[in-house]
């Protein structure tokens, strides 16, 4: 047990329901919740601000030598700054979006990005944190009280998706999505489940159902703490 603070680790593809099944599930239990992609795009926003390239190594590691984000806990509060500068709504532009791979493939960075990630979880003065992302329950938080994979199937993730941006042509988004998993998924394997990682599959569950599924996962694990 890293802190006081219980761990609760969340990985997933896109459209499995992740962010706003955790975010929900952190709301009822009094939780903090952590979105480790947008710190991701954080960085690969402070790395274009200072005229860098995010496939450049170099640019990403001395990036993050003078990277100071302060992210909400707060399930209800979504705001990201970077330094003094609000980066909430920056780190969502298609700019920052095409970027943000190179920051994840830079493994040197990825080591101190998941201490970054370990120390603002024991810090936070909070029961617990909910951490959602793609290598929380394999690399950030191996051992962790609970760690969930949350999936769908690819047709009703695409669905979700389709839905949730507004688009007509799910399998246009259905092809984004499986470039882009394909992509994030040469770092770190969100697809299957590492042993005692608990799967919550959605693909038949509505969004409470969903939420219930993961809740009862942290409760069982909190019993047995
Ligand atoms: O979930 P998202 O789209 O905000 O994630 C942004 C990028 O960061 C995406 O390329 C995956 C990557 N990421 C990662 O490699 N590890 C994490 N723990 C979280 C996100």
């Amino acid at each position: 047990r890293m802190s006081e603070t219980f761990f609760v680790g969340i990985d997933g593809p896109a459209g499995s329901g992740k962010s706003s099944v955790s975010k929900e599930a952190a709301r009822r239990l009094g939780f903090g919740y952590l979105d480790t992609g947008s710190v991701y795009r954080a960085l690969a926003w402070f790395v274009l601000s200072r005229g860098g390239s995010t496939t450049d190594p170099a640019a990403v590691e001395s990036g993050f030598a003078d990277f100071e984000p302060s992210i909400s806990l707060d399930p209800d509060v979504r705001t990201i700054a970077v330094g003094e500068t609000d980066v909430t709504d920056a780190i969502r532009t298609p700019e920052t979006t095409a970027a943000v791979a190179g920051v994840a493939k830079t493994l040197s960075v990825r080591e101190k990005i998941n201490e970054l990630f370990r120390r603002i979880v024991a810090d936070a003065s909070l029961p617990g944190v909910i951490v959602e992302g793609r290598d929380i329950t394999t690399v950030v938080a191996p051992d962790a009280p609970a760690r969930i994979l949350l999936t769908a199937h690819p047709d009703v993730r695409a669905a979700r998706r389709s839905k949730e941006m507004g688009a007509d042509d799910v399998a246009a988004v259905a092809e984004a999505m499986r470039r882009r998993d394909a992509s994030d998924s040469t770092v770190v394997d969100f697809l299957n489940a590492a042993e005692g990682v608990t799967v919550v599959d959605t693909t038949h569950l509505n969004f409470d159902q969903s939420v219930d599924a993961v809740l009862a996962v942290v409760d069982e694990r909190r019993e047995e703490g």
